[in-house]
């Protein structure tokens, strides 16, 4: 039997596209609340067109729901409101803005002045290296502290549903690791519910309870994380590496 728990995310037969151009040719998934889950696969699969639906940013058909609310069809501000934050893939940081104002923007949905306050603290917690740089414009922060500002942007929402779309791309070993156990705490500490997609199957698998291959549009294989990253077949076929 499964719970409201565990259907808190809810993707059924989703169908989504760019005007004439099919992408996703119906995708189903679920994910249970406070879990992280992995969507892998090819370049031009559909990874960020998922990740996109899921937000509003490109039309669907079928069924997406979050805590059994419909999301489908409602514009992207008004899914924001409902509690989920994206991460696009390249950032989508306000790069002429400093690192507070681009913190506050992510509050946008927000009216309580000294919650909102509470949160750029509780984003401090996470990404002290963000305290130090609040008036610095956004533009000049290296490559991996714009994946932290990010991510911190993403959390002054107070999100339910967090979607992540690549934050590895184009950053050393070393800071992904430590972005990825950021999430992971982010996770553990306020139970967010996490989408990732990632090129970086070892690291998204590493911190995933569920996994799906996405090719082509659809789904063509979901498990556990560990028995997706452990199948030596699999990770040859579609992940890209040997285990
Ligand atoms: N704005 C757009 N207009 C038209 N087609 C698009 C648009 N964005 C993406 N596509 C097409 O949709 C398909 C899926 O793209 P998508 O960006 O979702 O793939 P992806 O799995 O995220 O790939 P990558 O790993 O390279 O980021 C591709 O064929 C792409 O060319
Ligand atoms: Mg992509």
């Amino acid at each position: 039997m499964s719970t409201p728990d565990d259907d808190f995310l809810v993707v059924e037969d989703l169908h989504a596209g760019y005007g004439g151009a099919r992408v996703l040719h119906g995708v189903s998934l679920t994910v249970g609340r406070g879990e992280v889950c992995a969507i892998l696969g090819p370049n031009g699969a559909g990874k960020t067109t998922l990740l996109r639906a899921l937000c509003g940013m490109v039309k669907g058909r079928g069924a997406v729901r979050l805590g059994g609310t419909g999301l489908l069809g409602r514009p992207p501000d008004a899914v924001a409101r409902l509690g989920v934050a994206h991460v696009p893939e390249g950032r989508g940081t306000f790069l002429p803005l400093t690192v507070e104002e681009n913190l506050r923007l992510g509050a946008f949905t927000r009216r309580d002045r000294a919650a909102v306050q509470a949160d750029l603290e509780r984003v401090h917690g996470y990404f002290p290296v963000l305290r130090k740089r609040l008036k610095q414009q956004a533009g000049s922060l290296s490559g991996g502290e714009q994946q932290m500002l990010a991510l911190g942007r993403a959390l002054m929402l107070r999100p339910r549903l967090l979607l992540l779309d690549e934050p590895s791309l184009g950053l050393a070993p070393m800071v992904t690791r430590e972005l990825f156990g950021i999430v992971r705490s982010i996770n553990e500490e306020e139970r967010t519910t996490v989408v990732v997609v990632e090129q970086n199957a070892h690291l998204a698998l590493g911190i995933a309870r569920q996994a799906h291959v996405l090719e082509t549009g659809r789904i063509v294989l979901s498990g556990p994380a560990e028995r997706i990253r452990a199948d030596e077949q699999v990770a040859r076929s579609y992940l890209g590496y040997r285990v």
